[in-house]
């Protein structure tokens, strides 16, 4: 890395707070251009983009219809605050054939932890008299607000802080905290997550992740939904799904949740919704949205709530996914992906764990093999290397996440997947044993 960016990075650094993410921290690179998958430094360098953003532009950088889109309303009109606007039906009517028919009701939002706070508002709203708890899953992430972090049991970017939540277990198959191997577990993590919070007759939600993003891409084996979804119906425990990551076609259906076997009644979704432009939705069953306690006037309102610049660019990035059938190659991509990766994994002993459904996709980073000692030094070492290569990936811990844009061709995906195999073979070379 050299010239402009360097100076430029210094000269911001008087000014700019600490506390950026690892990623922007690590990296120190200036970005300044974004054409499908492939990013431009402000030395002119280039990047796949294996991180598509921040896992938000589904349809790569700058795509050509939510450029338009966006110019047009830009235009037009800004903001009205939450008062309906001319694409705002047409906007929902898309939704409603995209998601499970229960889910028909919708408020509009602009941020992850907004969406998820929106969520918690319905449930405490709604909930009987003394159903004052929510359920979270270990490892779960939903956001930095009070309410979200109160959901949120590990120090990511914050301390936890677990308020009034109850903490079950999530189906961390690869480090399971009950010591058990799948499937002659017979899914007691589901079993205690049912005893602990849906068998609880002072709990009101459960708030999940349905594929656990920020801790890894903990895929959950087969079952485990199944069974704590129905014992939540059975008990009248609201099911929340927080698809802020995964909504929007990124797992290979609309809803990670359709493939998992979660039937949620709420779910909270922004990331892959505007192809990176602020906004997020509550979609859930008309009888929660509607019901008169969660909805008295201004219950769903907020500044950006709904602004017609969102709504533009989510009606643009949907209609793509929609029509291009995006969400069929997600599937063949990830298939495509996971392959290459299961081969990165037999080679490299440093990988201890490869994860993925769709185009989401986890590679956890050890000291070896046997022990599974967490290698945090080892992740930032390939993060920092393939940046190098040209390849940009997410990093978290011991925890290096892909989700490239789904607009990828497969010539990139590969090259994406061969700049990140040299990234460890450096950093393994790298890092003292
Ligand atoms: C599952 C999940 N929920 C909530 C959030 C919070 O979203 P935001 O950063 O937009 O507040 C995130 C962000 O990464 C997320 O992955």
């Amino acid at each position: 890395m050299a010239g402009h960016q360097q100076q430029q990075l210094v000269r911001e650094a008087r000014h700019l707070a600490p506390g950026a993410s690892e990623e922007a921290a690590l990296g120190g690179r200036v970005f300044a251009e974004g054409r499908g998958a492939v990013l431009t430094d402000l030395d002119g360098n280039q990047y796949v983009d294996f991180a598509a953003g921040t896992l938000t532009q589904s349809l790569g950088h700058g795509h050509p219809e939510v450029v338009a889109a966006l110019t047009r309303q830009a235009g037009l009109l800004w903001n009205v605050h939450d008062s309906s606007t001319p694409e705002r039906a047409e906007f929902f009517e898309l939704l409603a054939r995209l998601l499970p028919e229960h889910l028909n009701t919708y408020a509009l939002f602009s941020t992850g932890a907004e969406v998820v706070e929106a969520a918690l508002r319905v449930v405490q709203s709604t909930a009987e008299p003394g159903r004052n708890r929510v359920g979270a899953l270990r490892h779960g992430f939903h956001g930095k607000t009070m309410g979200a972090r109160m959901l949120v049991h590990w120090d990511v970017g914050h301390q936890a802080f677990s308020g009034n939540s109850i903490l079950g277990y999530s189906p961390y198959c690869y480090r399971c905290p009950l010591e058990l191997t799948y499937p002659s577990c017979d899914l007691r993590c589901a079993t205690l997550v049912t005893r602990h919070i849906a068998q609880k007759p002072n709990v009101s939600a459960l708030v999940f992740e349905p594929v656990l993003g920020a801790a890894g891409v903990i895929v959950p084996p087969a079952g485990y939904w199944e069974r704590v979804s129905e014992a939540c119906r059975e008990n009248g425990v609201v099911l929340v799904a927080d698809e802020v990551l995964t909504g929007g076609g990124r797992t290979g259906a609309f809803l990670a949740s359709e493939l998992v076997g979660a039937e949620p009644d709420l779910v909270a979704m922004s990331k892959g919704m505007a192809n990176g432009f602020p906004f997020a939705v509550l979609a859930g069953r008309d009888e929660l949205l509607r019901a008169p306690a969660a909805s008295p006037a201004g219950a769903y309102a907020s500044t950006y709530a709904g602004n017609p610049l969102g709504i533009a660019a989510a009606r643009a990035t949907l209609e793509v996914v929609a029509r291009d059938h995006l969400i069929d190659r997600v599937r063949v991509l990830g298939e495509r992906l996971s392959e290459q990766l299961a081969a990165l994994r037999a080679r490299f002993d440093v990988l201890g764990d490869v994860r993925g459904i769709g185009l989401l996709h986890g590679l956890e980073f050890v000291r070896d093999g046997s022990s599974r000692t967490p290698a945090p030094e080892i992740a930032r070492a390939v993060y920092t290397t393939a940046l190098d290569l040209g390849l940009r990936t997410s990093v978290g811990g011991h925890i290096i996440r892909l989700a490239p844009p789904f607009t990828m061709d497969e010539a990139l995906l590969d090259e994406g997947v061969r700049l990140l195999e040299r990234a460890i073979e450096l950093a393994v070379e790298q890092v003292p044993e």
